[in-house]
């Protein structure tokens, strides 16, 4: 059995876990930083980092203690080094560095992605590789084909906002607290989902793109007309977002042979995106698995498990591996035009 020490701080969550190969989580703590953050209206990358150097010592001292294990039994620390907002990435980083290096254990340096890609293994142990993976987080949209640890193939991505940040958007123009998801969620149960007509950017078109920003653009203006309730456009919001969802996806699928469809990152949390994802499933006769709510949005668990993989894959790193800002998971792959490439 490995016992992997996770470490996350890649945005405004600092959390430590500690997790086995036999899928247990001996013990795992998050604390967000909403309250660091709440007087500026969003997230600060200064004050995330400093706030990490503050939090995220005791979460580790906390997860060792509860788990009754010292640092000398784990097999590896795995840290995430990107991508993210860089100074948090390097706390988190180097203090796994730091104990790599007095506690002489391997360092894993995770993809944060790839903590999102590979988290629904660590509570579903029927799923096997290959699978298709929409992940949709506060930073990314993408469609990926999962088909091994360290092995992705992209098949699309946003050419705007990501997802959670459409959600968080929209909950602002809605008068909504941070994070925005969650808090769209609860006012759209009493909302109709038809009750706004709003645009389903990019469905139909040929490639499974994302494109959010025209319909955060449109919840603006049916926020100033004045002519719906606040449930009624958060319904309708949520409705718009999960029908690109299961158009892009149903075309992607179009492109995959895998047998399975998963749904990750912290959109992934949404009841009624669990929901829809699960009927696209079942219509195209594919597995369905999502992890639970705890797991989509960002922990050390998830860190964790991917040092899992990657350590039982023979894949860990040199204590010289930089923290990184942007880092694909399909490094090195064709980038995808729209994304910002030039035609
Ligand atoms: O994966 P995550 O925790 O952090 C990133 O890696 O970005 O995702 C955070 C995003 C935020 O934009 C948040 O509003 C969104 O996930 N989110 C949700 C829900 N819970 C979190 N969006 C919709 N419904 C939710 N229940
Ligand atoms: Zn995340």
């Amino acid at each position: 059995m490995t016992l992997i020490l996770g470490l996350e701080s890649s945005c405004d969550d600092s959390a430590a876990a500690l997790v086995t190969s036999d899928r247990q989580i001996l013990a795992q703590a998050v604390v967000g930083q909403a309250d660091h953050h709440r007087p500026f209206g969003g997230v600060v990358p200064e004050i995330a980092a400093r706030a990490h150097v503050e939090i995220l010592p005791r979460l580790i001292r906390q997860v060792l203690d509860e788990a009754d294990i010292s640092i000398s039994e784990v097999d590896a620390i795995a840290a995430t080094a990107g991508p993210g907002l860089v100074g948090g990435v390097m706390v988190g980083l180097l203090a796994g560095k730091g104990l790599a290096l007095s506690a002489r254990k391997p360092l894993v340096a995770v993809n944060h992605l790839e903590g999102h890609a590979l988290s629904p293994r660590l509570t579903d142990a029927l799923l096997q590789f290959p699978y298709l993976l929409l992940l949709a987080s506060g930073g990314h949209c993408q469609l990926l084909e999962v088909r091994g640890v360290d092995d992705y193939r992209r098949l699309a991505t946003t050419i705007d906002d990501a997802a959670g940040e459409a959600f968080d958007k929209s909950a602002k123009l809605l008068g909504l607290g941070y994070p925005g998801g969650p808090a769209v969620e609860r006012l759209a149960k009493d909302g109709d989902p038809q009750a706004v007509p709003l645009p389903r950017p990019l469905v139909g078109s040929g490639e499974p793109h994302f494109s959010f920003a025209g319909l955060k653009s449109a919840v603006q203006r049916a926020v100033q007309n004045g002519n719906h309730t606040p449930e009624d456009i958060a319904a309708s919001f949520q409705q718009a977002v999960v029908d690109c969802f299961v158009d892009r996806t149903r075309l992607a699928l179009e492109d995959s042979d895998a047998p399975a469809l998963v749904v990750a990152g912290g959109v992934a949390a949404n009841q009624a995106v669990r929901g829809a994802l699960q009927a696209l499933a079942e219509e195209q006769s594919r597995a369905f698995s999502v992890p639970p709510g705890w797991l989509c949005t960002d922990n050390a668990a998830m860190i964790g498990w991917a040092g899992v993989e990657r350590f039982t894959a023979g894949l860990v790193d040199e204590l010289d591996t930089p923290a990184r800002a942007r880092w694909p998971l399909d490094d090195g792959a064709e980038k995808v035009r729209g994304a910002g490439v030039k035609a």
